[in-house]
């Protein structure tokens, strides 16, 4: 009975061992496919091994060893550093849900996110930033699976009206952008002391006001994508089933009014007389109670 027993015991310790190194071969193959993850930027090819030693050099006080977002710095910063490891980025041209490009992680890492601790990286050569795209995608296993998304479609431009305007003012209505933005845009809607990001953590919704720049980029186009893309891991919405394309720009020339800059848009708004939409949280004008 004893050797029995003793003969299991061994044929079981065998098989437990067997899982385990396969279960660690597994795990250590992914790191390893994951360290050969490239990125590709114009003519330029990243590798992440090549990435390593720059990110911990430059990214590792604020991001952290494993790309979770808790470096040693974290604690005393707000906006918190992204955590890698779900790969969820704001500035993204690709549809909600989707990985970003590597453009768009490169255009990032070189712009920096305005309104944050993150600065921007172009003191750092185009190859090292390119590197740093593959080994920043290197701490989530989602880029040995997936495909970036395809990149939403823009259309050329039109020309700021008068028209164009105050359709955007009539969307930005329509579609609760004041629910959190705020009736004037300054950030401050009924909504805005509730919302999270992904990890749960406060987050403001931008103020208009404030700034002429945004966190994923300041020109035009980029403010389109911002609210057609969505900004992924924050609660600002994509849009993109809401707003058809045309009706995307007019929200833009809205937003510009709003802006403290003096741009085209806002001497248009102030021909006008545009006076800041009514929020429902205000009583009507002549509310008879
Ligand atoms: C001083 C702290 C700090 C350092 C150093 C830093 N970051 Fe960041 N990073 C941040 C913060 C904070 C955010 C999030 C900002 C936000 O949510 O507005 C961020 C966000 C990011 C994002 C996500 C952008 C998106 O679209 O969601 C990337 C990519 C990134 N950092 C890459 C890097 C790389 C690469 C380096 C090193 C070259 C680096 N960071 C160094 C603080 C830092
Ligand atoms: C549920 C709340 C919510 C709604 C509704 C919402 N936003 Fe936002 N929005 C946010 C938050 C929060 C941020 C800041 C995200 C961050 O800092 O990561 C933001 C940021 C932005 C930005 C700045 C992006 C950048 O790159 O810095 C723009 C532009 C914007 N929103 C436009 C809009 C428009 C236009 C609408 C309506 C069509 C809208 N938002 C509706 C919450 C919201």
């Amino acid at each position: 009975m004893r050797t029995r027993s003793a003969t299991r015991l061994t044929i079981f310790a065998v098989i437990l061992l067997t899982a385990l190194y396969g279960w660690g071969q597994e795990t250590q193959s992914s790191e390893d496919q994951r360290l050969n993850l490239e990125a590709h930027v114009g003519k330029m090819t990243g590798q992440a091994r090549v990435g390593q030693p720059i990110y911990k050099r430059f990214c590792i006080g604020c991001h952290g060893p494993l790309g979770d977002g808790q470096g040693e710095n974290a604690q005393w910063i707000d906006p918190k550093p992204r955590n890698f490891t779900t790969a969820t980025f704001r500035c993204r041209s690709t549809p909600t849900g989707t990985l970003p490009t590597d453009q768009d992680l490169y255009d990032t890492i070189g712009r920096g996110l305005v309104n944050s601790n993150m600065p921007h990286w172009l003191p750092l050569t185009n190859h090292d930033r390119v590197n740093l795209v593959a080994y920043v995608k290197h701490f989530s296993p989602r880029w040995l699976k997936e495909k970036s998304g395809t990149p939403i479609e823009i259309p050329k431009e039109p020309e700021p009206t008068a028209d164009r305007i105050k359709v955007g003012q009539t969307l930005y209505q329509k579609l609760e952008c004041w629910k959190c933005h705020g009736v004037e845009g300054r950030g401050n809607g009924p909504s805005a002391d509730t919302l999270t990001d992904d990890e749960n953590r406060p987050i403001r919704p931008f103020n208009f006001h404030d700034s002429e720049k945004f966190k994923c980029g300041t020109a035009d186009w980029q403010m389109y994508k911002d609210f057609m893309t969505g900004l992924d891991g924050s609660p600002m919405p994509s849009f993109v089933d809401n707003v058809k394309p045309d009706e995307a720009w007019d929200l833009v020339f809205y937003l510009r009014t709003l802006q403290p800059m003096n741009s085209k848009e806002k001497q248009i708004a102030k021909q006008l007389g545009l006076k800041p939409i009514a929020g429902a949280a205000q009583p009507p004008a002549n509310n008879p109670q």
